[in-house]
């Protein structure tokens, strides 16, 4: 007898199936994502690998991984090698993480600064930018909305630029962010933003993102007095990590500030590299006898 029940349009069934990745599958993409970013992926994320592109398989109705990676080699096919790239970063990142860097800023690097109107700061990795605001909302409390500093945010994922470029946060944000600078520029969202917090124009005109691949910098950026390049060496293997440091530092102006994530040391990565303090390096290029 037929059933009457009207059927899902797609059977749940097919939606819940995993997409084999065979060994070798798995290698052309790992290939692949470090071609395109440098990012190396360890034998021990091949399901990772599976969980975040079967849902877009299944959205393009490829069935196997063999077709998908002939799609993201033909030549026409930029936007979906952004969308590879964009599922294979891992992009965790909070308001105020290690956050003695943000003490060793306004304790350390500020006070010594002869103009404020040149001052740049890059969040190198920015993913959704709470590393840029935390940077622009210390920088706004100590040096007030006049004078003309900058951050820029960067970062190789696209799709969360376009958040970070919102200013609009969940509201549990507000846990991580200290009360004063809380107080001082941090709005609740009304209207359509109602449920998020946001930060103030005041702080936010000061900061811009732009997509940029540290594996390979071919944009021009300027020169920044600090930098913050941090956890995101942690997907790189050593040669990539080292070409990354030489990227970078050919960003800093002389004397400026390097900070890398808590457990990335850089010691030994760049002779002009001067450690300060454990994660915190200043470009001193005189220095070499
Ligand atoms: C774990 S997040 C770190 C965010 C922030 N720096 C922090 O410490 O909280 C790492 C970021 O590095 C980015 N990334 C990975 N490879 C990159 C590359 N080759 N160029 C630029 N950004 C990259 C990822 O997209 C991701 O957003």
């Amino acid at each position: 007898m037929s059933s009457t029940q009207p059927k899902a349009f797609i059977d749940p069934a097919e939606l819940n199936r995993a997409i084999p990745l065979s060994d070798q599958e798995f290698y052309q993409i790992r290939d692949w994502l470090r071609g395109q970013s440098g990012i190396h992926l360890a034998d021990i994320k091949k399901s990772m690998v599976v969980g975040r592109l079967q849902k877009r398989l299944k959205a393009l109705q490829i069935p196997t991984f063999a077709a998908y990676l002939k799609l993201i080699h033909q030549a026409d096919q930029n936007a979906e090698r952004q969308t590879a790239v964009n599922l294979l970063t891992t992009n965790e990142t909070y308001f105020f993480r290690e956050e003695k860097h943000f003490q060793f800023l306004e304790q350390q690097v500020l006070p010594a600064v002869q103009s404020r109107d040149n001052f740049k700061v890059w969040s190198a990795a920015a993913s959704t930018g709470e590393e840029a605001y935390s940077i622009a909302l210390t920088l706004g409390h100590l040096w007030g909305q006049q004078s003309s500093w900058q951050v820029m945010g960067t970062d190789i994922n696209t799709a969360v630029l376009q958040r970070a470029q919102k200013a609009l946060y969940p509201l549990d944000a507000k846990d991580r962010i200290p009360l004063h600078l809380l107080k001082a520029f941090c709005l609740r969202g009304i209207g359509q933003e109602t449920g998020w917090l946001k930060i103030s124009s005041e702080i936010s005109s000061h900061v811009s993102f732009m997509q940029a691949n540290l594996f390979s910098l071919q944009i021009k950026l300027p020169l920044f007095d600090v930098v913050f390049l941090r956890n995101v060496l942690i997907y790189f293997e050593l040669e990539d990590k080292k070409k990354i440091i030489q990227n970078v530092v050919r960003q800093l102006k002389p004397g400026g500030w390097l900070l890398v994530g808590h457990s990335e040391s850089i010691h030994g990565y760049h002779d002009d590299l001067k450690q300060h303090r454990p994660s915190c390096y200043q470009y001193m290029p005189a220095s070499r006898s």
